[in-house]
Formats: structure tokens, C-alpha cells, sequence
């Protein structure tokens, strides 16, 4: 009995290592562009074509990218991803620092560049607590301004990013971390101002405003919190119930070696679909280095004083490491492709180590590991690990 099972492991592991090479080299001869990565590696297997029919695969990009001129990042890009998110150049601050006054240059290139490669773009984001100047909710003399004006306000932000971008941008957080991990609103000028409806308000402006092929998302961190889910679901809930347009939930995905549990990622997906809206995977990314307590999930507001014991990986990441994170984040494009009828996108927050927000989060000037290219710009083990997974369930499905 025993010796059947092994022998019969043994022809399936054989047939899977033949599958295996097959299919890598299928997927090689339909990588698109030639050459390697930049620091040499051998020629892309690509995420996009990896998940293609799935769900759409992207990063976000820092503006730096498009000031530096012949930046290789956005080749890679460019061969890896099928959707693209501004990391900040489409936020209040950065878009329209002071009234009337706006930096198009970078908006207009991350748009630019999403286009002439055919992706899925997404505008990051029109109503946030935080990257939002203060001249927003003050009048010219720097009152306070009440909630009629602050409404005309952000409805000329939105009608201002459709004339530009109308069809350029197909999908919008139009709200960003509004609710506590306890389901309460979080307290904002926002709330101040426009009271416990802001959401709906900030909704109905940007349903009226945009087109209806562009989809309108919640976006927020640590939505496997019991509070924030279930806070999230009567959101979805009430707002389709007043006919109040949104089609999408973004999970942010700040996510780390040890948590979130993924039955616990599995339940938040699940519930978001069954409100009636898609998920995406907005701002994915694994940090592998140490945190205190009570630093978990992605307040920008928060920050910690660093000492060399939180900063371990300085010189590289051990082996041992890498072999963790490409566990993690296979276990996690597991759950994804599990459920890749719910989830239309899953964006990861950078593209390479090296640009990672998350070297300065919530401590300044660390060395950190979170994505799938190193900071040449070469797939790590935990690439690997992905396209594995996407290789073994594309032949699962054949083979059903
Ligand atoms: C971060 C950017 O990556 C940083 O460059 C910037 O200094 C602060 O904001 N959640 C969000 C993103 O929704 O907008 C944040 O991006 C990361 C946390």
C-alpha cells in the first residue's frame, strides 16, 4: 500500500516536473519584449500573461520614475504589469497644492505611460485624511469653510481629474481610509465638516461626475479586522441601497510574514463579493522586518524611532527569509486565484525593494524586503514562488 502510494507520487512528481518545464517554457516564448531584467537575469516570465484571465497584476509607481530619464524600472514594468496606481502624484497635495494652482507634469506622464502599454490605470485617490493641503477646507483668510463649500470643492476636483482624464483612468479610489478598526468613522476634517454621511457624499459626487465605465472603490488597510469588514459591508450595502454608485473594495494587502491569517483575508474577500462589489488588491506588499506592538496595519500618522535591533536585513535578506516570504506570498496568490471570480485586480505598493515606502515606514531609513524584485530589479525567490502557483492552477484546470 505504502510502496503503491510512493511509486504513484513519485510518476506524478515526474509528470508535474515535465508539466513544469513545458509550461516554463511556454511562458518564456510569450514573455513579451526581449533581454532580461536589468542586472542580467535571464529573459521575463511575466506576472501579467502568469494571471492573465485571472485577474489583472500590477504596481504602483513612485513619480521619481518618470524624472529620471532611461529609469529600467519602468521597462520592467512595462513586461511584468497590466495595471499600474500613482503612488502619489494624483493626491490633493501633490495634484493641487494650493488653490488653482496644479502639477500635471507627473499625473499627465504615470497616465502617459499606463496608456500607450495598454493597462488597467488607477487614479490613487481623491478623498483622503491624510496628503489633503489644509487650504481645502479653509476659506481665503484661512477660516474654516462649511460643508456647502467643501462640497463644491470636491466636486471641482473630480470634475477637474474627468476633463483631463476621462478616459484614461479606469478606476478610481474615490475614498481612502475612512473607518477605524472598530467600525467607527475615523475623525477627519472631513467628518468635522461634512458629518457622519461624508462617504455617501464623496460617492455621489464622484458617480455623478465620472463615467460609469470608470469603477469607484472604497480603499482602506487591515480590512480583516472584524469592526472595519463588517463596517465596510453595510458601506457597500447602503450605498447601492440609495442607488449611489460603487463597484469595487480595495484591500489594501500591508500585509506581513505572520499576519493577516489567510482564512481571515479569505473571509473579507468573500464577504466584499457577496455585498455586491469586486475586490481588489490595492497596495500589496509583505514586510519581513521587526514591528512593535500596536504598529500593525498602515497609518501613515503613526511613526517609531528606529534602533539597529528593528533594522536586522541591513546587508541582505537571509535565505532563510526569502524562503519565508515566498512562502507567504504564495500562500496568498493561492487564496487570489481561490477566489479570482471576486477579485479583478491585485496591485503590489512598488516595484522593486529598492523604492519600497515601506524602507521608511513607520521607522525612517530601513532596509526592507517586501516585493517580488530586488533592488537591482531581479525576481527573488518569492516571483518564483507566484508564477508557480500560477502554473500549477492553470494545469489543474486542464487537467479538471
Ligand atoms: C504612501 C506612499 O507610498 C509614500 O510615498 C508617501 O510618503 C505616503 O503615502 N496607504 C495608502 C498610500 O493609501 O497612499 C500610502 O502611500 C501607503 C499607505
Amino acid at each position: 500500500m505504502r510502496e503503491e502510494s510512493e511509486v504513484a507520487m513519485i510518476g506524478n512528481v515526474a509528470t508535474m516536473a515535465l508539466v513544469g518545464v513545458l509550461v516554463a517554457v511556454s511562458l518564456c516564448s510569450c514573455a513579451s519584449g526581449a533581454g532580461g531584467e536589468p542586472g542580467g537575469a535571464p529573459p521575463a516570465r511575466s506576472l501579467k500573461d502568469a494571471f492573465a484571465g485571472r485577474f489583472h497584476v500590477g504596481a504602483a509607481l513612485g513619480g521619481g520614475l518618470f524624472r529620471e530619464p532611461g529609469q529600467p524600472t519602468l521597462g520592467l514594468v512595462a513586461r511584468q504589469f497590466g495595471t499600474i496606481s500613482p503612488e502619489n502624484v494624483l493626491k490633493w497635495g501633490p495634484f493641487n497644492p494650493r488653490s488653482r494652482v496644479y502639477n500635471h507634469e507627473g499625473a499627465d506622464a504615470f497616465v502617459k505611460f499606463g496608456r500607450r502599454n495598454g493597462m488597467f490605470v488607477v487614479g490613487h485617490v481623491l478623498f483622503w485624511h491624510s496628503q489633503t493641503p489644509d487650504w481645502v477646507f479653509e476659506d481665503s483668510r484661512g477660516k474654516p469653510i462649511g460643508r456647502e463649500a467643501l462640497l463644491k470643492r470636491m466636486r471641482e476636483r473630480v470634475r477637474h481629474v474627468a476633463s483631463r482624464y476621462r478616459k484614461h483612468i479606469d478606476a478610481w479610489d474615490v475614498v481612502n481610509e475612512a473607518i477605524l478598526d472598530n467600525g467607527k468613522m475615523r475623525k477627519s476634517k472631513w467628518l468635522e465638516v461634512l458629518g457622519d454621511g461624508w462617504i455617501e457624499d464623496a460617492f455621489r459626487i464622484a458617480g455623478e461626475e465620472l463615467p460609469r465605465s470608470t469603477k469607484l472603490l472604497y480603499n482602506d488597510y487591515s480590512m480583516t479586522m472584524r469592526g472595519r469588514r463588517d463596517a465596510v459591508v453595510r458601506l457597500v450595502r447602503e450605498l447601492k441601497r440609495k442607488k449611489i454608485r460603487i463597484d469595487g473594495v480595495g484591500m489594501q494587502g500591508h500585509w506581513s510574514l505572520g499576519g493577516p491569517r489567510i482564512r481571515d483575508i479569505e473571509k473579507s474577500i468573500v464577504a466584499f463579493h457577496e455585498a455586491g462589489v469586486d475586490v481588489h488588491i490595492t497596495e500589496l506588499d509583505v514586510d519581513v522586518l521587526p514591528r512593535k506592538a500596536g504598529m500593525w496595519g498602515a497609518d501613515v500618522a503613526k511613526r517609531l524611532e528606529g534602533d539597529p535591533t528593528m533594522d536586522p536585513y541591513r546587508d541582505g535578506l537571509p535565505e532563510e527569509m526569502q524562503r519565508k516570504l515566498a512562502k507567504r506570498y504564495a500562500d496568498l496568490f493561492g487564496l487570489f486565484l481561490k477566489h479570482s471570480d471576486k477579485i479583478e485586480r491585485v496591485t503590489f505598493w512598488g516595484v522593486t525593494d529598492r523604492h519600497s515606502w515601506l524602507n521608511n515606514w513607520p521607522i525612517k531609513g530601513r532596509t526592507n524586503y517586501p516585493l517580488l524584485f530586488d533592488r537591482e530589479g531581479r525576481p527573488k525567490p518569492a516571483f518564483d514562488a507566484v508564477i508557480n502557483v500560477a502554473r500549477d492552477s492553470a494545469e489543474a484546470v486542464k487537467t479538471r
